[in-house]
């Protein structure tokens, strides 16, 4: 019976969390999940760099989001192009997520 009432709040605990997500939260879970898949390999793990010449997302600066978009899309240096693998979503999102700076 205890096992029964803890997974019953359990779950309304999660589904009251997640009615209070605004857009933002949602688009910046959205991105992390993205980063996780497709940037860490080379940017880190929480966008914590290995010292080498992958820029630091972390220092990124917020401002520029129409270089990041371009960066993004279009590859830079040693990073690949992205415009056939991102939709503009998701690009907005993993941008919520660079900008968080991995809090
Ligand atoms: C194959 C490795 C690799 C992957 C995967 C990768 N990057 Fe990069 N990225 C780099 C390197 C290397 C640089 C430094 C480029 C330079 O300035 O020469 C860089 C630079 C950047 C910059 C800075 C560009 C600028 O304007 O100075 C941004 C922003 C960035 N990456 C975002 C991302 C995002 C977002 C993803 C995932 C969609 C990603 N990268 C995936 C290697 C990678």
């Amino acid at each position: 019976m205890l096992k029964i009432c803890s997974a019953v709040l359990g779950a309304f605990i999660a589904s009251s969390a997640f009615s209070q997500d605004s857009p933002d939260r949602d688009l910046l879970a959205m991105g992390k999940d993205k980063y996780s898949q497709t940037c860490r390999v080379c940017h880190g793990f929480n966008m914590v760099t290995s010292g080498t010449n992958v820029f630091d997302l972390r220092k990124f600066p917020l401002g520029e989001y129409d270089r990041f978009f371009q960066s993004v899309t279009e590859g830079k240096g040693l990073m690949p192009s992205f415009k056939n693998n991102l939709t503009d979503e998701q690009i907005k999102a993993l941008w919520v997520y660079v900008s968080s700076r991995g809090q």
